[in-house]
């Protein structure tokens, strides 16, 4: 789909219904994106539309309904392919999300090929999905662990990887942009130095997919994990890219349907990519959803996108630092979506609970990254994220609560 409309914020929330309802009397203020975005009616639209006309199974049947029902699912994926500069749909498994996809590279790509003392490199701002199923698959091989570190701003310490890039490391796992902190990586570079020595690089793209224009090819990963909710998109709904060949190269993860070619009881031979990797029933719904959130991002000139949200995040980070005793936590020179923040020594549930009734949803806790609240001395902050139709004049009324607030518990 090519770009149709000028960005206009006030045009943007219309397309989203729930921006139009009340919590506790107040207007909705949703500061949630990076738990989960809210859906353009053209995505609700293409659910419903599937479900009322086309609903059948995929790849299975002669009949109209079954082959709608696959051009539509096919569709999604040629749509997000394209979205993300794929070299061909091939390239594009479409998993439960990014977590998923994470799990998948690490079973099938790397399990195999891993011994002891072999190391996979991670950085400190990872969200658990990209440190928990290295860690299990270190616990299954004898593989270690390592971690790049980051500095007080919270931006990766990119000076020590030449040192930590040793014949050693079989994968280095980095986030594009951190949940927690809103950093925004320079993942292009941690690819290039990673491909000097030969290191595949997985970049968990789940923050990244709604705030940055994604071209794979020009990053220079080999896998790129990313989760139709964050997007605008479906829940339960995500991809992973890589390389056709890396893809073929890499054995099943999950045996049953769809992934065959031929089942004996002696002997299975796999489907062609990216069949091998979609077991069982897919989320029809939701790869047909995922193509109408990337139709609806697609609208837009990404650049437009980019200059509203940050007009919104540097003012949001201007306004909360008016606030005595508020802390940011993440003060990286790229940022994007995300504001993380302590208020004293409020804490953060008792903080998102007062906030609420003002109508205001934020997200409150370790944000599935508590290495990050380890390294920065907190056991959980408060955290506004951003989507495209968020205004100034949101968190106008955010400051506004926070106030009231702080006078409730400081
Ligand atoms: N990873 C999601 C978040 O940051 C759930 O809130």
């Amino acid at each position: 789909m090519s770009i149709v409309r000028p960005f206009n914020v006030e045009q943007v929330r219309s397309d989203f219904p729930v921006l139009n309802r009340e919590v506790h009397g107040k207007p909705l203020v949703y500061f949630d994106t990076a738990a989960s975005a809210q859906r353009p009616v053209a995505v609700i639209e293409a659910i419903d539309d599937f479900y009322r006309r086309h609903n059948a199974n995929v790849h299975r049947g002669v009949h109209s309904l079954s082959q709608e029902a696959t051009d539509l699912y096919e569709g999604g994926r040629k749509k997000l392919a394209d979205f993300i500069n794929a070299a061909s749909d091939r390239e594009i498994v479409f998993t439960r999300g990014t977590t998923e996809a994470i799990n998948l590279v690490a079973q099938s790509f790397l399990r195999p090929v891993l011994n002891p003392g072999d190391e996979i490199l991670v950085s400190h701002m990872e969200h658990h999905a990209n440190i928990v199923p290295w860690q299990m698959l270190c616990q299954q091989t004898g593989a270690v662990l390592k971690v790049i570190p980051i500095n007080q701003r919270g931006e990766l310490e990119i000076e020590s990887l030449p040192d930590l890039l040793t014949e050693r490391v079989k994968l280095v796992g980095l986030v594009h942009i951190s949940n927690a902190l809103g950093t925004v990586n320079p993942v292009a570079e941690v690819c290039r130095m990673a491909k000097k020595s030969g290191i595949p690089v997985l970049i968990d793209g789940a923050q990244a997919m709604p705030h940055t224009p994604v071209d794979v090819q020009a990053l220079g990963c080999d896998f790129y994990c990313l989760s139709g909710h964050k997007m605008y998109g479906p829940t339960g709904i995500g991809a992973l890219w890589a390389r056709e060949a890396t893809l073929e190269a890499m054995p099943p993860w999950q045996g049953g349907g769809e992934m065959i070619r031929r089942v004996t009881f002696e002997d299975t031979t796999w489907n062609d990519v990216p069949a091998k990797f979609e077991a069982g029933t897919p989320h029809i719904a939701g790869a047909i959803g995922l193509g109408a959130a990337v139709d609806y991002l697609s609208s837009f000139d990404p650049a437009e996108i980019a200059v509203h949200e940050n007009t919104v995040l540097e003012y949001a980070s201007q306004r909360l630092q008016e606030i005595e005793g508020l802390r940011i936590i993440g003060t990286a020179h790229h940022k994007a979506g995300v504001i993380s923040f302590t208020l004293k020594d409020v804490h953060p549930h008792d903080l998102g609970t007062v906030i609420d009734h003002y109508g205001i949803a934020l997200r409150t806790g370790h944000h599935c990254a508590m290495p990050v609240m380890q390294f920065f001395g907190v056991p959980a902050t408060a955290r506004v994220s951003f989507g495209l139709y968020n205004t100034v004049s949101e968190v106008d009324a955010l400051i506004e609560a926070l106030l009231s607030a702080r006078e409730m518990f400081v």
